[in-house]
């Protein structure tokens, strides 16, 4: 099979029989919306080689990348430059803008429960290729998309007409939602946000819904889908599924390999420890937990040229971070420095996970307000999470944090 339609065939068995796309609506939509108008090119990287590669059309190999169910990089270091220097050999940098993995953005579809008349916001807008689906299923009419990146949008509202769709596009920054077209019945984001902005819930309709990926600085990959009430409160459930974007852009964040360089200069705490790293940097299992209460970390593993044993290394956006390393007699070692003790922070979660009998994450959920949020497990009067390092409302800052004043029952604060 090698022809962009045989191509188009496997994908769509893909997605159906990977159980992502049930809603006959929503297959028609991914059967007809050609990926490949809004991903005329992409960049990719190789196993053990630094920097990006350019992938485009009509290679055989961006044939297949588009017809694909993962997740394509569109833009480095939020500038079109890169894609001209990529032709003459790879770049460096950092991804600020990507297709999003198809078989992701129908579980997200299909979850958010998108109704045919229904008005939809979505935050961040990238090619254009999620908006063309939702136009397939609503109408333009009723599609407003969003994007920080006024180059991006630009490009996106060319590739939307080519198609004959025309919604509603705007270069705005997402945290502050998009009060011309309120109310909204849905607000659906493509983007990792580190909370749920206020001025969505003011935007959206009376039982309207929110879904929101929780950007908390590594991979925890929470999605929350929240229903708006008449109190001003949104509240619901984390997806049972797993499911990661990029961040949003915003000043001032280290990213890993910041906190990496600075750390030989500094003080580190290091003592032994009894819980492996596997069991942290396990997305199927604990990490989520371990996000929700320490605010979230990125992972990077490395092996030392002077062959140590190798290393993991978790950092969070403030400079924070903790090296644990299993030494060939087993005995686990962990470093700590940076503001934080991210490790005594994870440790202290794992004991609680454990004793809350390592509920999985669909057993979670998230209540927020425009002036705090806060974390419940099966139900929303049983809060269990308050921690000002696990959320942030990003409609008031991105750094700002709201504690909840709390008077539901069975209070356990773990916040740390
Ligand atoms: C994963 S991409 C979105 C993919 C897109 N839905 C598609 O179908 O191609 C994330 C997008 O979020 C955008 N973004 C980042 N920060 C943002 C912000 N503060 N407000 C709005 N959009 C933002 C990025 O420019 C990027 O294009």
């Amino acid at each position: 099979m090698t022809d962009i339609s045989s191509l188009r065939v496997e994908f769509l068995n893909e997605l159906i029989e990977g159980g992502t796309v049930s809603d006959p609506a929503w297959l028609a939509a991914f059967r007809d919306i050609p990926r490949e108008t809004f991903v005329p090119y992409y960049f990719t990287q190789r196993p053990n080689q630094p920097g990006w590669l350019l992938v485009e059309r009509p290679s055989r190999e961006w044939l297949e990348g588009v017809s694909s169910s993962r997740a394509l990089i569109t833009q480095i270091d939020g500038t079109d430059d890169n894609v001209a220097w990529a032709r003459t050999g790879r770049v460096q940098g950092v991804a600020t803008s990507s297709s999003s993995a198809p078989s992701l953005m129908a579980l997200m579809l299909e979850a958010a429960d998108i109704h045919d008349d229904h008005r939809v916001l979505e935050v961040g807008t990238g090619t254009g290729y999620n908006a063309a689906l939702l136009c397939h299923r609503l109408g333009a009419g009723n599609v407003t998309s969003i994007d920080i990146d006024t180059d991006l949008v630009h490009r996106a509202r060319e590739r939307l007409a080519a198609l004959g769709y025309f919604p509603h596009l705007a270069a705005a920054d997402g945290t502050a939602g998009y009060q011309d077209r309120a109310p909204f019945d849905r607000i659906i984001a493509t983007v990792g946000i580190p909370g749920v902005p206020g001025a969505w819930i003011d935007q959206t309709a009376l039982g309207g819904k929110v879904l929101v990926p929780l950007d908390l600085a590594g991979s925890a990959g929470l999605m929350a889908l929240l229903t708006v009430n008449s109190s001003g409160t949104a509240q619901g459930p984390f997806l049972p599924d797993y499911g990661a974007f990029m961040p949003l852009r915003a000043k001032g964040h280290q990213t890993a390999m910041d906190v990496l360089a600075t750390v030989g200069d500094q003080d580190a705490d290091i003592r032994e420890t009894d819980l492996p790293v596997g069991q942290v940097a396990n997305a199927a299992a604990f990490e989520f937990f371990a996000a929700l209460v320490t605010g979230g970390f990125d992972t990077l593993g490395f092996t030392p040229n002077d062959g140590g044993p190798p290393e993991t290394w978790l950092t969070q956006p403030d400079g924070t971070w903790a090296c644990h390393t299993t030494h060939p007699n087993g005995t686990q070692i962990v470093r700590q420095g940076g503001p934080g003790r991210l490790w005594d922070n994870i440790e202290t979660a794992h004991r609680t996970w454990q004793q809350l009998g390592q509920p999985a994450r669909s057993r979670f959920g998230i209540t927020a307000t425009p002036q705090a949020q806060w974390i419940w497990l099966d139900t929303p009067s049983n809060v269990l999470i308050t921690s000002p390092a696990a959320l942030s409302s990003p409609a008031h800052g991105l750094d700002q944090f709201h504690r909840h004043g709390g008077q539901e029952s069975n209070f356990l604060d773990i916040g740390l």
